[in-house]
């Protein structure tokens, strides 16, 4: 079976107004969207619920983070038991802008992937090497090291809540995009190291997708290549752009 290419739009801390929200949601729901593709948004979780009620049926609706334990005294945490309470099926874990801002270790990430996907949580799983680390032929071995946190504390069967996205932080918000060589290069890595270490079938069905500066421009010839299953996209999914890189599979 061919994987089923997948579009997620990580809005990050933005809109910063529930009208500019209105705006995307009223955009997605009036568009021709691929009807091949997964489709899933990522508000900021106060807007969550308001996104969930509003946004077309065929669109998923995903928190940007979640805390590892069910509830408790963790003040301005969201736990994966609420989210999934609230019908929110997926979560975007282990994102450079937690790593970098917010001192999340791999296997801090590991941990919460754990127990997003034991409160049945599908997790956007996000890994990437730095410009520095590129630069000294580190790639890899960074993004295996990251996985490899990830694949010490999950079982073979739990890989299929998993959609993996590549995301090197020297291409996040910067207009730098990866070519679709290093981009293919890296995500067949990915896959490799996937087969390697949990099993060729879950290397073969679990989603790998690319992020960073990804635009209606670019996405077309990203989207052709072999390893790359999709994207997830920051800036331009909150632009009416983002409906072309949903179709950009599309003639
Ligand atoms: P940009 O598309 O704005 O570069 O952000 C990518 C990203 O971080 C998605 O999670």
């Amino acid at each position: 079976m061919p994987r089923q290419f997948f579009v997620g739009g990580n809005f990050k801390m933005n809109p910063s107004s529930r009208d500019q929200t209105k705006s995307i949601i009223n955009i997605l729901n009036s568009a021709d969207l691929d009807s091949t593709t997964e489709i899933v948004i990522a508000p900021p979780s106060l807007y969550l619920m308001d996104v969930k009620e509003t946004v077309r049926s065929e669109i998923q609706v995903s928190a940007q983070n979640c805390h590892h334990k069910d509830s408790g005294a963790f003040t301005g945490e969201i736990s994966p038991v609420q989210l999934v309470d609230a019908n929110i099926p997926w979560v975007i874990l282990g994102h450079s802008e937690r790593r970098t801002h917010f001192g999340e270790t791999s296997e801090f990430i590991a941990q919460k992937t754990k127990a997003a996907l034991k409160a049945t949580l599908k997790v956007i799983l996000c890994v990437g090497e730095t410009l520095e680390e590129r630069e000294a032929g580190k790639t890899a071995a960074v993004v295996q090291k990251q996985l490899q946190a990830v694949v010490d504390v999950l079982q073979e069967s739990d890989w299929s809540g998993i959609v993996i996205a590549y995301e090197p932080v020297w291409a996040i918000g910067t207009g730098r995009v990866a070519t679709s060589f290093q981009a293919e290069e890296a995500q067949l890595d990915i896959r490799t190291y996937i087969s390697q270490s949990v099993s060729p079938s879950v290397a073969e069905n679990t989603r790998i997708i690319y992020g960073g500066s990804v635009t209606a421009a670019n996405s077309k010839e990203l989207s052709t290549q072999p390893d790359v299953d999709g994207f997830l996209v920051g800036g331009a999914s909150l632009k009416p752009e983002f409906v072309n890189i949903i179709n950009s599979r599309l003639t």
